[in-house]
């Protein structure tokens, strides 16, 4: 079977279009990307608009409650240190690049790399998300359930994490693969903060491993309106996408 991101599209049209295959019966999980108050208005790396994707993303959750197997909330969750911070990088521009070894260490001062295996551009951010801090809790107007599976990423203190199912050097995979596997999903609807990087990131690994993937524009906003539309732009080239 063909796997496509579908992007753009109302989710009424999306449902319908899961529906209207017969031959296949899908299980579909929705997918809830980085809602955390540091991502919100008045957080530390707030996108605008942020808080407009949380009504729209209860409401799927409330409308299409029969067709949707399972809830995942992903969380950005940063060592107070970590890598991505910009506080750490006293002087250096937004934009670093980061070197690490065929194990996926970094090379700094701790670690010379004999060999650099892969080299990773790193845009800094402010301080954010930090592990057990108000500012990564989920924001409390949306709808969390105790059967919803919370998926943490970006702990490792020396690697980003964009994607909620790998590393941004995939050096280290998240449980996120194995539980939709054991779900027996195969469709993933996305949502969530932000369009041009972890939704981006996401949608793009979901389609690598072979789900199908659909991204309810209306529930994510960008961090820039130039990054979000190329992610835009490049989700729907590499994925075939009808919006
Ligand atoms: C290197 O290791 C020392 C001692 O453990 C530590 O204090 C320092 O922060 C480390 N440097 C980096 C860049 O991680
Ligand atoms: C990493 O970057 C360095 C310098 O920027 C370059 O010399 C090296 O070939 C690159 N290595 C890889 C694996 O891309
Ligand atoms: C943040 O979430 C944790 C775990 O769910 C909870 O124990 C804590 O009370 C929350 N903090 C705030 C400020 O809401
Ligand atoms: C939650 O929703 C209420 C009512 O819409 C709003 O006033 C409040 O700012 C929201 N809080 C957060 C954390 O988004
Ligand atoms: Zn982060």
């Amino acid at each position: 079977m063909q796997r496509n991101i579908w992007c753009g599209l109302k989710l009424s049209a999306i449902i319908f279009i899961l529906l209207l295959d017969l031959t296949c019966t899908r299980q579909i999980a929705l997918l809830i990307i980085d809602v955390q108050n540091c991502f919100l208005p008045g957080g530390s790396l707030a996108v605008t608009e942020g808080d407009q994707v949380i009504p729209v993303i209860n409401n799927i959750r409330s409308e299409y409650k029969a067709d949707i197997s399972l809830v995942v909330l992903s969380q950005d969750w940063h060592c107070s240190d970590h890598i991505s911070f910009a506080s750490q990088h006293k002087g250096a521009g937004q934009v670093i690049q980061l070197s690490y070894d065929k194990s996926g260490s970094l090379c700094d001062e701790n670690n010379s790399c004999t060999e650099v295996a892969y080299n990773l551009t790193q845009h800094l951010w402010p301080d954010h998300c930090v592990i057990n801090t108000p500012s990564a809790n989920f924001s409390h107007n949306l709808t969390h359930e105790p059967s919803d599976l919370v998926v943490r990423k970006g702990y490792n203190c020396k690697v980003d994490s964009y994607s909620a199912f790998y590393d941004n050097g995939g050096f280290r995979h998240t449980e996120l693969h194995d539980k939709l596997k054991e779900a027996g999903i195969d469709a993933l609807i996305i949502t969530g903060l932000a369009r041009d990087y972890c939704v981006y990131y996401t949608a793009m690994a979901s389609k690598t491993l072979g789900y199908e993937t659909y991204v309810v524009l209306d529930a994510t906003r960008p961090v820039t309106k130039e990054t979000g539309d190329s992610a835009v732009a490049d989700m729907k080239s590499k994925g075939n996408i009808k919006c």
